[in-house]
C-alpha cells in the first residue's frame, strides 16, 4: 500500500503569519525523501491554505506525484488544466467547512461530474473520486471513466474504538470489492491515524492511502525537542 501525504496544514500554518514558512515546497520533500509515494494539496475555492503559486512551484519541483484535491470549479479546472498534475481527486467542497465533510454525490449529479472530468482525462491526467463507498456511489462513480475512488475514511474513523467501527469497516471493505470488480482502482483516506491504519491491511488491494493532518500534528512533536534545544543554544 502506498501513501500519498497532504501537505495542506503546512499551508495553514504558514498562512497563519502570511510570510513563508514552514516552506510548503520543502515539506514535500522532506515527505518525498521519507517514502510519499505521492504529494497531496487541495486547492480549496477561498485558498485557505494552498495557493495557486504553490501548485505551480510543486508542480515542476516534486519527483513522485502531485495529486491535486478539487472540487467542481471551473477556475481550478482551468489550472489542473495547465499544470497537468499526475492526478486529481474530485471532492465535494463547501465554503464553511472546517475539512472535507462526505463524499461526492456522483450518483445525484452524474451528468455533471462526467462532464467535468471529461477534458481532464483527455488530457491525460487520472481522475480519482470521493466518495462514501455505498453501492450506489461505487456503481456510478465506476461509469463515469474516473480510473479511481478514494474512499471516506472519515466515518470508519469517527467510530473507531466504539461500536460502530466494524459497521463503518465492512462498509469500506465491501465499497473497495465492489469497485474493484468494476475495474477502479481504489485509495483511502480521511481522518486515518496511527492508531485506526492498522486496518486498512484488511481492504485487499487498497492502492494509495492520502493522510495528512495525523502526520502533520505528529511531527510537530517529534520535531519541537530540536527546534526547542536549536533556540536555547542560540541565545544562551
Ligand atoms: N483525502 C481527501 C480527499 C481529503 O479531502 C483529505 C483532507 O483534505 C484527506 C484525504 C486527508 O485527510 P486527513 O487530513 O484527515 O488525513
Amino acid at each position: 500500500m502506498l501513501l500519498g501525504v497532504n501537505i495542506d496544514h503546512v499551508a495553514t500554518l504558514r498562512n497563519a503569519r502570511g510570510g513563508v514558512e514552514p516552506d510548503v515546497i520543502f515539506a514535500a520533500e522532506v515527505c518525498e525523501n521519507n517514502g510519499a509515494t505521492s504529494i497531496t494539496t487541495h486547492l480549496r475555492e477561498d485558498r485557505r491554505h494552498i495557493k495557486d503559486e504553490d501548485v505551480r512551484t510543486l508542480i515542476k519541483t516534486i519527483k513522485t506525484k502531485l495529486n491535486l484535491e478539487m472540487a467542481m470549479a471551473d477556475d481550478i479546472q482551468k489550472i489542473a488544466l495547465e499544470i497537468k498534475p499526475h492526478s486529481i481527486c474530485l471532492v465535494p467542497e463547501k465554503r464553511q467547512e472546517v475539512t472535507t465533510e462526505g463524499g461526492l454525490d456522483v450518483a445525484g449529479q452524474f451528468e455533471t461530474v462526467k462532464n467535468f472530468i471529461k477534458p481532464l482525462l483527455d488530457a491525460g491526467i487520472i481522475v480519482s473520486l470521493f466518495i462514501d463507498p455505498t453501492e450506489e456511489q461505487v456503481k456510478a462513480s465506476a461509469q463515469t471513466g474516473a480510473q479511481f475512488i478514494e474512499m471516506h475514511t472519515g466515518a470508519y474513523a469517527n467510530a473507531y474504538g466504539g461500536e460502530k467501527e466494524e459497521e463503518e469497516f465492512q462498509k469500506l471493505k465491501k465499497g473497495a470489492e465492489l469497485a474493484q470488480s468494476l475495474g477502479l482502482q481504489v485509495n483511502a483516506g480521511h481522518g486515518l491515524n496511527y492508531e485506526n491504519v492498522h486496518r486498512m491491511h484488511e481492504i485487499k488491494g487498497l492502492y494509495e492511502l492520502n493522510i495528512g493532518h495525523s502526520i502533520i500534528s505528529r511531527a510537530v512533536f517529534n520535531g519541537l525537542p530540536e527546534a526547542v534545544c536549536k533556540m536555547k543554544d542560540l541565545i544562551k
